[in-house]
């Protein structure tokens, strides 16, 4: 299997991570995690999201966050963002890079951002303009790729429409998302042959949820199709409330320690990731997901 010599990881735990959890974490915890994430070697981290915080109310802080956190060189400090009031709101506080989001699935996206595909599409074309026009660069997010709660399968055609949309648009990258972690690798391969017919490697990032435990499996797919980004969350949070059943994202602990066992760079540091790991486990009073985490933490119990 011939691999790639780096791959580039995009941190979603302050955003992703936290926007499922029961429990709100203080706004001053977060700009310490925020802060332990950043000393990781972690060249991208999305900070927050500016949706409406009756929805999300997890990451109603997400201005206060954005202004308390240490802006360390070279680190991307990006902002999800569902609408113009949205862009408003990030780009009042500066955020790096704006990062839109849509669903594949009718159902999905009317029930996560009150909006028709087409209407979203509208939306995002007016965010991603003004987004460009203020000099941030926009990263997209299509979910539901490889499965939707409401509607089950989902056609590659609508992905590779909606990519073609985004792109038009000036969107540097599209993140492919499996919202409810229900992707195996063999449809990992198949929807990855079929828009690489089409678009560039580069152009995408894979987002992967782990709630069949295939998240890795999918991503050592993914990197035998060419992608070298992909999103995963510190420890293994995660999860959207407008997916029902959907679980964390594939733990950053875990990508990294895969990819480093097998020779490939991500530029993070695995123990000061345990760190943050650490951090945020004691804030949310929970048990994280990552398989390294846990194993890690094993050994140094029983030492
Ligand atoms: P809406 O109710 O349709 O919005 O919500 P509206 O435009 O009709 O406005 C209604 C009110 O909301 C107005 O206030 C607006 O000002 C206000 P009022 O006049 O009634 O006082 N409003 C806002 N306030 C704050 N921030 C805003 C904003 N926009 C309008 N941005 C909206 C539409 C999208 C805002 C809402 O549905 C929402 O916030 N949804 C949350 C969606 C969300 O965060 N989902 C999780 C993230 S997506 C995800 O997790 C998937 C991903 O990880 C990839 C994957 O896994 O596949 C990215
Ligand atoms: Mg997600």
């Amino acid at each position: 299997m011939k691999l790639p010599a780096s791959v580039h990881i995009k941190e979603v735990g302050p955003r992703d991570g936290l926007q499922n959890e029961t429990r709100i974490v203080e706004t001053a915890d977060k700009i310490q995690w925020l802060n332990l994430l950043s000393s990781t070697g972690l060249s991208y981290i999305e900070v927050s999201s500016f949706v409406h915080p009756k929805w999300i109310p997890a990451l109603a802080d997400a201005s206060n966050v954005f202004a308390g956190i240490e802006r360390k060189e070279g680190v991307t400090y990006a902002a999800l963002v569902p609408n113009m009031n949205g862009l408003e709101r990030a780009l009042a506080v500066n955020a790096d890079e704006i990062n839109i989001f849509l669903s594949a699935s009718e159902t999905h996206n009317q029930k996560n951002i009150n909006k028709s595909i087409s209407q979203a599409l509208e939306a995002v074309k007016e965010v991603t303009q003004q987004s460009l026009f203020a000099g941030k660069k926009v990263r997209g997010y299509v979910s539901t790729v490889f499965g939707c709660p409401y509607e089950g399968n989902v056609k590659t055609s609508a992905v590779e429409h909606l990519c073609e949309e985004l792109f038009s648009y000036g969107i540097y990258e599209v993140s492919l998302g499996d919202t409810i972690g229900v992707a195996n690798p063999l449809q990992v391969e198949q929807v990855l042959e079929r828009l690489l017919k089409k678009f560039d490697s580069s152009l995408f990032a894979m987002h992967f949820h782990n709630t069949y435990g295939m998240a890795l499996a999918n991503v050592l797919k993914s990197l035998e199709a060419g992608i070298t980004t992909f999103d995963s969350a510190c420890g293994g949070l995660g999860g959207c409330p407008y997916a029902p059943g959907a679980s964390g994202n594939v733990a950053t602990n875990d990508l990294v320690h895969m990819l480093h066992q097998m020779g490939v760079q991500t530029n993070t540091n695995e123990e000061k990731l345990m760190q943050a790991s650490r951090f945020i486990q004691d804030k949310l009073e929970i048990q994280l997901s990552s398989h390294v985490y846990r194993a890690e933490q094993h050994k140094t119990m029983s030492r």
